[in-house]
Order: structure tokens, then sequence, then C-alpha cells
């Protein structure tokens, strides 16, 4: 019995038949060759680049190959299993395949979403938004949790940390941050190039669709236009400071299209994940698991939002419940950035476009967030193209 596993195997001809011998048997090596054939259909790269081949033993002309999913329940599991089978089995020397599936480890996940991040990277077609600009995209596993709220909040609070900062809000259909930052009447103009400006607001670069619509009609028209096409759009189309720090992306609610979309165009975006403090069902925690992988987005960390409600005499209602960010968090394997208590100034600053960490800084929610902004700059720091870390990024 052969065993030859991942990373140590050295090959040379001393010693092996001549490939033209009649008892051919087959080598590790070949096996390797014919598995960087199978592609993993979501995150376009193939299983051997990827790490999920692991020990392959070779007893006569049976075949054992190991293969680690990313997650257990991994849809794509019968799929990758019967490309593998299909691709040693045409190998010469083969009869038998056999594979031992198994979950990777926390560790070997991240290895893989690094790579899969650094093909991703290699093949992106470069867009209006720096290589230098950290993307943070705020999502979630179901709407209406906080994250417009959050992400116009989040901007202005690193904006007030010194950084240059823009705002995106990808929510093509249900764009929510024009009314939230008072810039309703506001249109957006293209320059000489033919790109739009964005517009300013308290120190913001913004860009939605609600800033190009002229009235309900046309935002019947944008129905029609794919999702992806229009963040396309804002990625190429838009001229975005070139000297940007940071782009905040409010997410639509939902997976899909825009984040794949974006993790196309922007390979440098990261995920920071909101919830609401009910104990996330497992859907959730798998949903947003599933849109991190496919879109190879690592996530940051979760932010609890709608976490309790503090009376004017100083007693706490857990009206959602509580814990629920925690455990996203314990499930995601990442950090709980804070948690944003109910305040009632979020949603009427929200309203009249006073946002809370500007008219209510001191508030419950207004330095809930302005923390979680500072955690945030402290794990993504500004990048400087000039830097180590930012010429690696640029690559
Ligand atoms: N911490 C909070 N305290 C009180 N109200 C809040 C808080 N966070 C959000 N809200 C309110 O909850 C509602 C939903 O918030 P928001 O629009 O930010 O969610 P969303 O996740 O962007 O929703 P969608 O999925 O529809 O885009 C809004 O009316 C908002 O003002
Ligand atoms: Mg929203």
């Amino acid at each position: 019995m052969i065993v030859e596993s991942l990373g140590f195997y050295h090959e040379t001809f001393a010693g092996r038949r001549r490939p033209d011998t009649l008892h051919l048997m087959v080598t590790a090596a070949e096996i390797r060759v014919a598995l960087a054939n199978v592609i993993d259909p979501e995150l376009h790269t193939d299983i051997v680049d990827l790490g999920m081949v692991g020990e392959i033993v070779i007893t006569d002309r049976d075949v054992e190959v190991g293969i680690a999913l990313t997650i257990a329940s991994c849809p794509m599991r019968g799929q990758i299993e019967a490309d593998v089978e299909r691709r040693v089995a045409s190998l010469p020397g083969v009869d038998k395949v056999t594979i031992a599936m198994s979950v990777m480890s926390q560790e070997q996940r991240s290895t893989l979403m690094e790579r899969a991040r650094k093909r991703a990277r290699e093949t992106a077609k470069p867009t209006a938004v720096s290589p230098s600009t950290r993307v943070i995209a705020v999502s979630s596993g179901k709407g209406g949790v906080g994250k417009s709220s959050l992400s116009v909040n989040l901007a202005l609070a690193i904006t007030n940390l010194g950084h240059s900062v823009g705002l995106l809000d990808a929510d093509i259909w249900g764009f929510s941050a024009p009314r939230m930052l008072g810039v309703v009447e506001t249109r957006l103009n293209a320059n000489a190039d033919r790109k739009i400006v964005p517009t300013e607001a308290y120190g913001i670069h913004l860009v939605s669709t609600g800033l190009l619509l002229e009235n309900e009609e046309t935002a019947l028209m944008w129905r029609g236009l794919m999702l992806s096409k229009a963040v396309e759009q804002f990625l190429n189309d838009v001229a975005w400071p070139s000297d940007l720090g940071y782009l905040v992306i409010d997410m639509p609610p939902g997976t899909g299209d825009v984040q794949m979309a974006l993790a196309r165009l922007l390979p440098q975006a990261e995920m920071v994940v909101v919830t609401t403090p009910q104990i996330a069902a497992q859907k959730v925690a798998s949903r947003v698991a599933d849109m991190a992988r496919r879109s190879h987005m690592p996530i940051i960390g979760v932010v609890e939002n709608m976490a309790g409600f503090t009376t004017e005499d100083g007693t706490r209602h857990d009206i959602f419940g509580s814990g629920g960010g925690a455990s996203l968090a314990n499930d995601l394997g990442v950090e709980l950035l804070g948690s944003i208590p109910i305040d009632p100034d979020v949603a009427s600053g929200g309203d009249s476009g006073d946002p809370v960490v500007i008219a209510q800084p001191e508030g419950f929610a207004g330095a809930a967030i302005i923390a979680i902004a500072a955690r945030v700059v402290e794990i993504l720091p500004p990048l400087q193209l000039d830097s180590c870390i930012g010429r690696l990024s640029a690559l």
C-alpha cells in the first residue's frame, strides 16, 4: 500500500516502472493532476488548489481519495463526488475509486477562502474603486434587521475618525440611504469623463439609485435591470475619490446576485453581518456562511441590532430576546463587534435625515455604533498603497 499525503510528496523516476509497462500503477501525482480538473462549481477554482484533496491511498488498482468539504451539508457534495470519481476512474491503472468525505477544520476553511480570494483577485477587472479602499459590505441573513441604519451610521462614524468614506446603497430597488442622510432632493451629475459624481452628505460620498431616478415611474424601469449590472455600473462608472479609505456598502436583503457581482468586482470586500438578538435560527447562520463561501468574502464580525430597550427609569427590556449576536458570531467563528440597543432616535433620525451618530453621539445607539466603527477600523486599518500590505492587496 502506498500512502502519499498532501504537500510532502516528491516524485522521482528512480524505482518507478516505465509508463509503457503492462501492469502500470497509478501514482498519487497522476491522480492529483486529474483532480486539478475538478472545479468547485461555486468557487470556480479547482479542488486541488483549494486544498480539498487530502490523503490518496493506492492499493494495487484501487484508489481511495480523501475529499474535505467546507461544510458537511455542502449542496455541491454530490456533484464534487461524482466529478472526482469520474476523473480518477478514467485514469489507466484504476479499477475502483472510493471517496472518503470529511469536513474541513476552521483553519483549513480559512486557507481555502484565502486561496479562492487570491484567484478572484487574479481574475478581477479593475474598477473605479481603488484597490487600497477597504470595502465593508453590510449584510444579513434576513431583511429588516437594520443594515441600512448601520451602514449610514457606520460610514459617518468612520468619517468622524478622520477617514475618507464612501457609501454605496446597493439596495437598487429598496434604497433608503438618501432619506437617512436627508438628501432626497439631490440628483447625481456626471463629470467631463461621463462618470457619476457621488454626492456629499455629512462628509461622506454617497451613491444610490434613489439619487438617479426622476420619479417613481423611472424607478419601475430599473426593475427590468439586472441587479448585478447596476452594481457593476456603480463600481465602474462612478468617480469614486482616489483616496477613498473605506467604502461601506448597504447590501440589499437576501443573498445572491449582488453579493456575487460584488465579490467578482471588488475582491477586497469583506462582510459585516447584522442580526437581531433573537437566538439566531440555524438557518440564518448557514445562509450567511453559505453567502460568505460563495462570494468568498471574509466576515469581519457580527453586529447585533435592536438589542434591549432601556426605559427612562433604567429598566431594560429584551424585546427581541437576547444572545442572538453572540450565538451567530460563535456559529460563524467570528467576533461580536458590538450590540446596538433599540433606540427611537435611530428610527426617527433615519426618517428625518439626522443620523443618530451625529444627532445623538452619546445616546444608547449612537455610542454603540461609534464603538463598533472604532473596532472595525482597528480590524481593518486604512491601507496605504506604498506599504507592504498595500502592495500585496493591490496585486
Ligand atoms: N437600533 C434601532 N432602534 C430602533 N429602530 C431601529 C434600530 N435599527 C433599525 N431600526 C429601524 O428598523 C427599521 C429597519 O431598519 P433598516 O431599514 O435599517 O433595516 P434593513 O436591514 O436595511 O432593512 P431591509 O432589509 O429592508 O433593507 C427602520 O425603520 C429603522 O429605523
Ligand atoms: Mg436596507
